[in-house]
Protein backbone atom coordinates (compact mmCIF):
# COMPACT_ATOMS: atom_id res chain seq x y z
CA UNK A 1 0.00 0.00 0.00
CA UNK A 2 0.94 3.33 -0.92
CA UNK A 3 2.85 5.55 2.11
CA UNK A 4 2.08 8.50 2.97
CA UNK A 5 4.79 11.39 3.44
CA UNK A 6 4.15 14.68 5.01
CA UNK A 7 6.74 17.14 3.93
CA UNK A 8 6.66 20.31 6.27
CA UNK A 9 10.65 22.43 5.16
CA UNK A 10 9.74 24.72 7.59
CA UNK A 11 11.87 28.12 8.17
CA UNK A 12 15.50 29.19 7.13
CA UNK A 13 17.20 26.73 5.48
CA UNK A 14 14.69 24.45 5.99
CA UNK A 15 13.56 25.21 2.28
CA UNK A 16 16.53 24.05 1.02
CA UNK A 17 17.96 21.04 2.69
CA UNK A 18 14.36 19.60 2.26
CA UNK A 19 13.93 20.31 -1.75
CA UNK A 20 17.28 18.16 -2.01
CA UNK A 21 15.87 15.09 0.37
CA UNK A 22 12.71 15.50 -1.97
CA UNK A 23 14.91 14.83 -4.96
CA UNK A 24 16.58 11.71 -3.36
CA UNK A 25 12.83 10.49 -2.51
CA UNK A 26 12.19 11.33 -5.86
CA UNK A 27 14.98 9.08 -7.80
CA UNK A 28 13.83 6.32 -5.09
CA UNK A 29 10.26 6.25 -6.59
CA UNK A 30 11.20 6.69 -9.95
CA UNK A 31 14.27 4.42 -10.11
CA UNK A 32 13.54 1.53 -7.14
CA UNK A 33 9.84 1.77 -6.99
CA UNK A 34 9.54 2.96 -4.03
CA UNK A 35 5.71 3.47 -3.19
CA UNK A 36 5.15 6.56 -1.45
CA UNK A 37 2.98 9.59 -1.47
CA UNK A 38 4.19 13.45 -0.79
CA UNK A 39 1.97 15.90 0.34
CA UNK A 40 3.66 19.18 1.56
CA UNK A 41 2.44 21.77 4.47
CA UNK A 42 3.98 24.69 6.34
CA UNK A 43 4.97 24.36 9.98
CA UNK A 44 6.77 27.24 12.64
CA UNK A 45 7.23 30.80 11.31
CA UNK A 46 5.91 30.33 7.59
CA UNK A 47 2.88 29.42 8.97
CA UNK A 48 2.40 31.60 11.48
CA UNK A 49 2.70 34.05 9.19
CA UNK A 50 0.45 32.27 6.61
CA UNK A 51 -1.78 30.94 9.16
CA UNK A 52 -1.34 32.92 12.36
CA UNK A 53 -0.26 29.23 14.13
CA UNK A 54 3.39 27.60 14.02
CA UNK A 55 1.38 24.16 14.15
CA UNK A 56 -2.24 24.94 12.00
CA UNK A 57 -4.63 21.97 13.44
CA UNK A 58 -5.27 20.77 9.98
CA UNK A 59 -1.13 20.44 9.78
CA UNK A 60 -1.37 18.18 13.05
CA UNK A 61 -4.17 16.43 11.37
CA UNK A 62 -2.54 15.73 8.46
CA UNK A 63 0.88 14.47 9.93
CA UNK A 64 -0.99 12.17 12.23
CA UNK A 65 -2.95 10.67 9.29
CA UNK A 66 0.82 10.26 7.61
CA UNK A 67 3.07 7.36 7.81
CA UNK A 68 5.67 9.63 8.18
CA UNK A 69 6.66 13.23 8.45
CA UNK A 70 9.74 14.97 6.89
CA UNK A 71 10.89 18.35 8.76
CA UNK A 72 13.22 20.75 7.98
CA UNK A 73 14.06 23.16 10.60
CA UNK A 74 12.17 26.13 12.38
CA UNK A 75 12.59 29.40 13.76
CA UNK A 76 14.01 32.89 12.39
CA UNK A 77 14.91 36.16 14.06
CA UNK A 78 11.60 37.53 13.16
CA UNK A 79 10.04 35.12 15.07
CA UNK A 80 11.77 35.94 18.51
CA UNK A 81 9.70 38.53 20.31
CA UNK A 82 6.23 36.56 19.50
CA UNK A 83 4.81 35.03 22.74
CA UNK A 84 6.43 31.78 22.79
CA UNK A 85 3.11 30.17 22.42
CA UNK A 86 3.17 31.34 18.66
CA UNK A 87 6.77 31.25 18.16
CA UNK A 88 8.36 28.28 15.16
CA UNK A 89 9.42 25.96 17.95
CA UNK A 90 6.19 25.93 19.35
CA UNK A 91 5.35 24.01 16.19
CA UNK A 92 8.00 21.56 15.98
CA UNK A 93 7.25 20.73 20.21
CA UNK A 94 3.33 20.67 19.43
CA UNK A 95 4.09 17.85 16.05
CA UNK A 96 6.10 16.35 19.17
CA UNK A 97 3.66 15.52 21.48
CA UNK A 98 0.69 15.77 19.29
CA UNK A 99 1.85 12.48 17.42
CA UNK A 100 3.57 10.81 20.88
CA UNK A 101 7.17 10.89 19.29
CA UNK A 102 8.37 9.95 22.66
CA UNK A 103 11.78 8.30 21.04
CA UNK A 104 14.13 10.60 19.66
CA UNK A 105 17.23 8.26 17.87
CA UNK A 106 19.94 10.87 16.91
CA UNK A 107 23.22 8.79 15.30
CA UNK A 108 26.64 10.38 15.94
CA UNK A 109 28.48 8.52 13.16
CA UNK A 110 31.87 9.65 12.01
CA UNK A 111 32.22 8.95 8.08
CA UNK A 112 35.96 8.60 8.40
CA UNK A 113 36.46 10.89 5.23
CA UNK A 114 35.49 13.43 7.35
CA UNK A 115 37.68 12.79 10.08
CA UNK A 116 39.67 15.64 9.43
CA UNK A 117 36.62 17.90 9.52
CA UNK A 118 36.21 17.20 13.26
CA UNK A 119 37.71 20.09 15.75
CA UNK A 120 39.05 17.16 17.16
CA UNK A 121 41.91 15.25 16.94
CA UNK A 122 41.07 12.15 14.11
CA UNK A 123 42.46 9.26 16.56
CA UNK A 124 39.67 11.01 19.17
CA UNK A 125 37.18 10.63 16.74
CA UNK A 126 37.95 8.02 14.33
CA UNK A 127 35.55 5.03 14.08
CA UNK A 128 33.07 6.80 16.74
CA UNK A 129 29.76 5.38 16.37
CA UNK A 130 27.17 6.59 19.12
CA UNK A 131 23.50 6.38 19.24
CA UNK A 132 22.04 9.60 21.54
CA UNK A 133 18.16 8.16 22.74
CA UNK A 134 16.62 11.15 23.89
CA UNK A 135 13.20 11.24 25.50
CA UNK A 136 10.97 13.99 23.52
CA UNK A 137 7.98 14.67 24.99
CA UNK A 138 8.73 14.61 28.60
CA UNK A 139 11.34 17.04 30.99
CA UNK A 140 11.04 20.29 31.79
CA UNK A 141 9.94 20.84 28.04
CA UNK A 142 6.69 19.77 29.14
CA UNK A 143 6.26 20.20 32.41
CA UNK A 144 3.69 22.28 34.26
CA UNK A 145 3.62 24.72 35.92
CA UNK A 146 5.44 26.80 33.57
CA UNK A 147 5.81 30.95 33.24
CA UNK A 148 6.91 33.76 34.46
CA UNK A 149 4.93 35.66 37.30
CA UNK A 150 4.83 38.27 39.73
CA UNK A 151 6.50 37.80 43.69
CA UNK A 152 4.91 40.09 46.10
CA UNK A 153 8.06 41.93 45.97
CA UNK A 154 6.82 42.96 42.59
CA UNK A 155 10.20 41.44 40.94
CA UNK A 156 9.16 38.74 38.12
CA UNK A 157 9.80 34.60 38.69
CA UNK A 158 10.75 32.52 35.79
CA UNK A 159 10.23 29.03 36.52
CA UNK A 160 9.52 25.23 34.59
CA UNK A 161 9.44 21.90 35.95
CA UNK A 162 11.56 19.43 35.19
CA UNK A 163 9.48 15.92 35.91
CA UNK A 164 9.35 11.99 34.86
CA UNK A 165 6.81 9.52 35.18
CA UNK A 166 7.91 5.68 36.18
CA UNK A 167 5.88 5.00 32.86
CA UNK A 168 7.72 7.48 30.79
CA UNK A 169 11.07 6.64 32.02
CA UNK A 170 10.71 2.59 31.28
CA UNK A 171 9.50 3.18 28.04
CA UNK A 172 12.33 4.95 26.53
CA UNK A 173 14.83 2.72 28.69
CA UNK A 174 13.14 0.14 26.60
CA UNK A 175 14.15 1.74 23.37
CA UNK A 176 17.35 2.68 24.28
CA UNK A 177 18.05 -1.02 25.65
CA UNK A 178 16.40 -2.71 22.73
CA UNK A 179 18.89 -0.81 19.99
CA UNK A 180 22.20 -1.55 22.23
CA UNK A 181 21.05 -5.44 21.58
CA UNK A 182 21.36 -4.61 17.94
CA UNK A 183 24.44 -3.07 18.16
CA UNK A 184 27.77 -2.92 20.58
CA UNK A 185 25.33 -3.85 24.05
CA UNK A 186 26.28 -1.17 26.12
CA UNK A 187 24.18 1.89 27.44
CA UNK A 188 25.04 4.52 29.29
CA UNK A 189 22.05 6.07 31.20
CA UNK A 190 22.83 9.78 31.79
CA UNK A 191 21.37 11.93 34.76
CA UNK A 192 21.99 14.89 37.55
CA UNK A 193 20.49 12.05 40.48
CA UNK A 194 23.08 14.04 42.97
CA UNK A 195 20.80 16.95 43.01
CA UNK A 196 17.54 16.50 41.45
CA UNK A 197 14.73 13.97 41.93
CA UNK A 198 13.78 13.68 38.85
CA UNK A 199 16.44 11.94 38.08
CA UNK A 200 17.25 9.81 40.41
CA UNK A 201 13.80 8.22 39.93
CA UNK A 202 15.34 8.02 36.38
CA UNK A 203 18.13 6.31 37.58
CA UNK A 204 16.28 3.64 39.78
CA UNK A 205 13.98 2.93 36.83
CA UNK A 206 16.53 2.43 33.95
CA UNK A 207 18.39 0.10 36.77
CA UNK A 208 15.49 -1.93 37.18
CA UNK A 209 14.62 -2.21 33.68
CA UNK A 210 18.31 -3.47 32.76
CA UNK A 211 17.11 -6.42 34.79
CA UNK A 212 15.39 -7.38 31.86
CA UNK A 213 18.45 -7.35 29.41
CA UNK A 214 21.08 -9.16 30.88
CA UNK A 215 23.45 -9.39 27.78
CA UNK A 216 23.30 -5.49 27.92
CA UNK A 217 25.87 -3.73 30.34
CA UNK A 218 24.30 -0.26 31.93
CA UNK A 219 26.48 2.56 33.15
CA UNK A 220 24.96 5.64 34.88
CA UNK A 221 26.81 8.68 34.48
CA UNK A 222 26.25 12.48 35.53
CA UNK A 223 25.55 14.69 32.89
CA UNK A 224 28.09 16.90 33.58
CA UNK A 225 30.80 14.12 33.56
CA UNK A 226 28.94 12.91 30.53
CA UNK A 227 29.34 16.51 28.67
CA UNK A 228 33.09 16.45 29.16
CA UNK A 229 33.73 12.56 28.48
CA UNK A 230 31.93 13.35 24.93
CA UNK A 231 34.97 15.20 24.22
CA UNK A 232 38.03 13.31 26.39
CA UNK A 233 37.30 9.48 25.07
CA UNK A 234 33.69 9.80 22.71
CA UNK A 235 34.77 6.39 21.64
CA UNK A 236 33.51 5.27 25.07
CA UNK A 237 30.08 5.63 24.68
CA UNK A 238 27.90 3.02 22.72
CA UNK A 239 24.18 3.74 23.21
CA UNK A 240 23.01 7.09 25.69
CA UNK A 241 19.69 7.40 27.36
CA UNK A 242 18.84 10.56 28.75
CA UNK A 243 16.21 12.97 29.20
CA UNK A 244 14.93 15.69 26.72
CA UNK A 245 16.99 18.78 27.96
CA UNK A 246 19.72 16.91 28.76
CA UNK A 247 19.62 14.96 25.36
CA UNK A 248 19.42 18.05 23.28
CA UNK A 249 22.55 19.26 24.89
CA UNK A 250 24.81 16.45 24.41
CA UNK A 251 23.34 15.94 21.11
CA UNK A 252 24.56 19.15 19.65
CA UNK A 253 27.83 18.24 21.36
CA UNK A 254 28.29 14.95 19.90
CA UNK A 255 27.45 16.41 16.69
CA UNK A 256 31.01 17.95 16.57
CA UNK A 257 32.53 14.80 16.92
CA UNK A 258 30.92 13.85 13.77
CA UNK A 259 32.78 17.23 11.69
CA UNK A 260 29.88 19.26 11.68
CA UNK A 261 25.63 19.14 13.18
CA UNK A 262 24.97 19.29 9.39
CA UNK A 263 25.78 15.57 9.01
CA UNK A 264 23.46 14.70 12.08
CA UNK A 265 19.66 13.13 11.21
CA UNK A 266 17.00 12.38 13.76
CA UNK A 267 13.93 9.65 14.11
CA UNK A 268 11.32 10.59 16.49
CA UNK A 269 9.33 7.46 17.09
CA UNK A 270 5.88 7.04 18.77
CA UNK A 271 4.43 3.65 19.96
CA UNK A 272 2.92 2.91 16.61
CA UNK A 273 5.83 3.03 14.50
CA UNK A 274 4.87 6.74 12.93
CA UNK A 275 7.62 8.92 12.84
CA UNK A 276 8.91 12.46 12.11
CA UNK A 277 12.51 12.78 10.30
CA UNK A 278 14.30 15.87 10.63
CA UNK A 279 18.09 16.60 10.76
CA UNK A 280 19.50 18.08 14.45
CA UNK A 281 20.75 21.59 13.43
CA UNK A 282 18.23 24.41 13.37
CA UNK A 283 17.11 26.87 10.67
CA UNK A 284 20.29 29.03 10.63
CA UNK A 285 18.84 32.21 9.60
CA UNK A 286 22.18 33.39 9.00
CA UNK A 287 23.01 31.11 5.89
CA UNK A 288 19.38 30.69 4.56
CA UNK A 289 18.92 31.39 0.84
CA UNK A 290 22.38 31.53 0.07
CA UNK A 291 22.42 27.69 -1.22
CA UNK A 292 25.50 27.10 0.96
CA UNK A 293 24.00 24.83 3.28
CA UNK A 294 24.62 20.79 3.99
CA UNK A 295 21.51 19.04 3.12
CA UNK A 296 23.41 16.07 4.41
CA UNK A 297 21.64 15.59 7.48
CA UNK A 298 17.97 15.92 6.04
CA UNK A 299 19.37 13.39 3.32
CA UNK A 300 20.14 10.70 6.14
CA UNK A 301 16.93 10.95 7.70
CA UNK A 302 14.72 10.38 4.36
CA UNK A 303 17.19 6.96 4.81
CA UNK A 304 15.94 6.59 8.53
CA UNK A 305 12.57 7.04 7.94
CA UNK A 306 12.63 4.32 4.97
CA UNK A 307 14.11 2.13 8.07
CA UNK A 308 11.54 2.73 10.99
CA UNK A 309 8.47 3.73 9.11
CA UNK A 310 8.22 2.54 5.70
CA UNK A 311 9.85 -1.46 6.56
CA UNK A 312 12.28 0.15 3.52
CA UNK A 313 15.77 -1.00 4.95
CA UNK A 314 17.99 -1.73 1.37
CA UNK A 315 16.90 1.61 0.44
CA UNK A 316 18.27 3.02 3.55
CA UNK A 317 21.61 1.31 2.63
CA UNK A 318 21.83 2.53 -0.47
CA UNK A 319 21.15 6.04 0.71
CA UNK A 320 23.93 5.87 3.10
CA UNK A 321 26.13 4.26 0.91
CA UNK A 322 25.59 7.17 -1.75
CA UNK A 323 26.64 9.50 0.84
CA UNK A 324 29.54 7.93 1.06
CA UNK A 325 30.43 7.92 -2.34
CA UNK A 326 29.82 11.29 -2.90
CA UNK A 327 31.83 12.07 0.04
CA UNK A 328 34.53 9.98 -1.25
CA UNK A 329 34.41 12.26 -4.25
CA UNK A 330 35.50 15.28 -2.53
CA UNK A 331 32.36 17.08 -2.62
CA UNK A 332 31.39 18.83 0.51
CA UNK A 333 29.70 21.90 1.49
CA UNK A 334 31.56 25.09 3.45
CA UNK A 335 30.96 23.55 7.16
CA UNK A 336 32.40 20.10 6.11
CA UNK A 337 35.27 21.42 3.92
CA UNK A 338 38.84 20.95 4.52
CA UNK A 339 41.69 22.04 2.06
CA UNK A 340 41.58 19.96 -1.21
CA UNK A 341 38.02 19.19 -1.24
CA UNK A 342 35.81 20.57 -3.65
CA UNK A 343 33.49 22.75 -2.02
CA UNK A 344 29.81 23.12 -3.68
CA UNK A 345 26.55 24.47 -2.55
CA UNK A 346 23.32 22.63 -1.19
CA UNK A 347 21.79 21.64 -4.64
CA UNK A 348 25.17 20.04 -6.12
CA UNK A 349 25.57 18.11 -3.13
CA UNK A 350 21.79 16.84 -3.55
CA UNK A 351 22.72 16.03 -7.10
CA UNK A 352 25.76 14.46 -6.66
CA UNK A 353 23.44 11.83 -3.89
CA UNK A 354 20.90 11.40 -7.14
CA UNK A 355 23.79 10.31 -9.34
CA UNK A 356 25.57 8.31 -6.78
CA UNK A 357 21.77 6.20 -6.63
C1 LIG B 1 16.32 20.12 18.63
C2 LIG B 1 16.07 21.60 18.72
C3 LIG B 1 14.70 21.84 19.37
C4 LIG B 1 14.76 21.28 20.76
C5 LIG B 1 14.21 23.28 19.36
C6 LIG B 1 14.22 23.88 17.97
C7 LIG B 1 12.86 23.44 19.99
O1 LIG B 1 17.09 22.23 19.40
O2 LIG B 1 15.54 19.43 17.96
O3 LIG B 1 17.31 19.66 19.20
O4 LIG B 1 15.16 21.98 21.70
O5 LIG B 1 14.40 20.11 20.94
MG1 LIG C 1 18.71 20.99 19.87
Amino acid sequence: MTKKILVLPGDGIGQEIVAEAVKVITILQRKFGLDVSLQHDVVGGTAYDQKGSPLPETVLAKAKAADAVLLGAVGGPQWESLPIALRPEKGLLGLRSGLGLFANLRPALLYPQLASASTLKPEVVAGLDILIVRELTGDIYFGQPRGIRRLPSGEREGFNTMVYRESEIERIARVAFDSARQRNKKVCSVDKANVLESTELWREVVTRVAKDYPEVQLSHMYVDNAAMQLVRAPKQFDVIVTGNMFGDILSDEASMLTGSIGMLPSASLNERGQGMYEPIHGSAPDIAGKGIANPLATILSVAMMLRYSLSQAPLADRIEGAVRSVLDQGYRSADIYTPGMKQVGTCAIGDAIVAAL
